[in-house]
């Protein structure tokens, strides 16, 4: 078996926050068929869960992002040897230039949650995937409802504006719940939650050091991880 490309060092230099691929790596575990054909990589960031998703699948891997350029994403992919199996597009999630059910997977992490909160929105992204195909979400989220007094703790590293983009699974489920396009098939805390922020708070960069105040401060008590598997009907 070939060794993976995303070491330790490598993963390190390219998280935007908690660890993408222990994030990616449990969302998929066993709801992302091997033989899956064109997974959709929406919101990935530098490319590590698309890498993550090229190793993993048998197929091929669009990884789309709306800050990071394609030409940028696309360098590091080729440079790795992926360039023939990872196509990277810049494109915004609420105006995705793919014709209807051109992939059969759609993974999504530490991103839906930026663009993903009003209702909708899902509609129209899950359009881009085929009836039947696994669309899997992973995001940040809370322990319950923001509040006032969550926000003292919260507030030594964040604005409310950046902490509204964060809700309960509960709120995910009222929310996708009024889809007619899709099916929830679970929506719950994952267990990565710790060592995913312990590799992002020990990275050597600016944010990972603003966001470890909040978290010393108790934060880690109010937030976690949620996956939200759907079906596309
Ligand atoms: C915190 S970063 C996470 C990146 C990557 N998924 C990871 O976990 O390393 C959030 C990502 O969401 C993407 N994003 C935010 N709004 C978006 C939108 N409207 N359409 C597509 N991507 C979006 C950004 O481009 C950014 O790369």
């Amino acid at each position: 078996m070939q060794a993976s490309v995303l070491t330790d060092a490598f993963v390190r230099d390219n998280l935007m926050g908690p660890n993408a691929v222990l994030m990616v790596e449990e969302l998929c575990d066993g709801f992302l068929p091997t033989d899956t054909r064109h997974v959709c990589d929406l919101g990935c960031g530098s490319g590590l869960t698309s890498i993550w998703l090229a190793e993993h699948i048998r197929g091929s891997v669009c990884a789309c992002d709306l800050w990071n350029t394609a030409e940028a994403n696309q360098a590091q992919f080729d440079e790795l040897g992926l360039g023939q199996r990872v196509h990277a597009v810049q494109a915004d999630a609420l105006a995705l230039p793919f014709t209807s059910g051109t992939f059969d997977a759609l993974v999504s992490v530490d991103s839906y949650n930026y663009f993903g909160r009003q209702s909708g929105v899902i509609d129209r992204v899950v359009a881009c995937v085929q009836p039947g195909s696994p669309v899997l979400l992973a995001v940040p989220g809370l322990v319950r409802p923001l509040d006032d007094q969550m926000m003292e703790v919260f507030g030594v590293s964040w604005t409310r504006e950046q902490m509204e983009y964060l809700w309960t699974a509960n709120q995910w489920h009222d929310l996708l719940s009024q889809s007619a396009e899709v099916r929830i098939d679970h929506i719950g805390a994952m267990a990565c939650f710790e060592q995913a922020w312990a590799d992002w708070l020990a990275c050597d960069n600016d944010y990972a050091r603003g966001d470890c105040a909040a978290m010393r401060a108790g934060a880690d008590s109010l937030m976690n991880l949620i996956a939200i598997r759907l079906t596309r009907k």
